[in-house]
């Protein structure tokens, strides 16, 4: 048989299962949950406590997960029973396999759908739950779940988001700054496996080579999802300027004029590089945003985010 991982943030407790579940010890998969069965909440909980990585499904069965998964999206955008924490695992969890699945296969539609889908989800729980930015944040920094890359995708997505909403852009701007909040660095897929590092890398500590290399990820990104008549043009324009600055210091084009909307990845992409991928704390990343960043970004759009950062108390996490 093969099997294929799957999140356990994903999983629901009281819920009949369609498909078998496994677990791994050493080399064997073993069956955990059977199909017609489900996981006591405590269960579960106790289960995300122990820091089990991943569970698996039979390859199968993947259609089925992927049902599984809708479903759960939908519900726990509509329940307003659901806490937010639970909600933030829920979408994370939805939206990180979604990133997951487009860094293995950027041709993929049906990753691409579930990208979009992951995106209109983050929208629709943000502006439902006030406490669901925070809490997918908190997760992130806690969860030993998923690879950092991953996990900076559906950050830079929600905040972006977030942003975008207090900036009142319409809903198709926020939705289009979602999806590219989530792939915004699939071009970092394209670098070499010896400059893979370089995500988690200080700017300080890049060579001249380092540099060449990784200026080069928001081309290769957009360029590795053009011409998909379902991607539209402002999302691979976004994914093209993300490292871009209204000061003329970003790359790869210097630009010196940007587009709210333009900002607004930017900022997001550039803030939690610090906090996730370089493991800043947000405190810290807030402060730099106050004094180092100054020209970099519209004074407006940075008094928002600062704003909203406040706001859901993620200044303070
Ligand atoms: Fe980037
Ligand atoms: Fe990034």
């Amino acid at each position: 048989m093969e099997y294929v991982p799957i999140r356990i943030s994903t999983l629901r407790g009281e819920t009949i299962f369609e498909f078998n579940i496994y677990i791994q010890v050493r080399e064997k998969y073993l069956l955990y949950i059977r199909q017609g069965d489900d996981i006591d909440t405590s269960r579960l909980k106790r289960l995300k406590k122990k820091r089990v990585r991943q569970l698996f499904i039979e390859t199968k069965d993947e259609e089925k997960y992927q049902n599984f998964l809708d479903v759960g999206l939908d519900m726990v955008i509509n329940d307003s029973s659901i806490a937010a924490d639970e909600k933030a695992d829920m979408v994370g969890g939805y939206a990180s396999t979604a990133v997951d699945e487009m860094a293995e296969n950027p041709e993929s539609v049906v990753a691409f759908k579930m990208t979009e889908k992951a995106a209109s989800g983050i929208v629709d729980v943000l502006a439902a739950d006030g406490d669901v930015l925070a809490e997918i944040m908190k997760k992130s920094s806690e969860s030993q779940e998923g690879d950092v890359g991953t996990k900076h995708g559906v950050n830079v997505a929600s905040l972006c988001v977030a942003l975008g909403t207090a900036m009142g852009l319409t809903k198709q701007a926020i939705r289009d700054l979602g999806v590219a909040g989530l792939l915004h660095d699939i071009g970092l897929n394209e670098l070499p496996d010896d400059k893979k590092h370089l995500l988690t890398t200080p700017y300080e500590k890049f060579t001249k080579e380092d540099w060449k290399a990784y200026k080069a990820h928001p081309k290769s990104g957009a360029e590795v999802l053009n011409g998909k008549d379902y991607i539209n043009p402002q999302i691979l324009l976004l994914i093209k300027v993300h490292e871009e600055r209204k000061s003329g210091d970003g790359f790869p084009e210097k630009l010196t004029k940007m587009e709210p909307i333009e900002e607004v990845i930017a900022l997001a992409s550039w803030y939690d590089r610090l906090v996730t991928c370089l493991g800043w704390t947000h405190k810290d990343a807030f402060e730099n945003l106050k004094i180092d960043q100054l020209g970099n970004f519209d004074m407006k759009i940075l008094d928002k985010f600062k704003k909203v950062l406040k706001e859901k108390g993620i200044n303070n996490l």
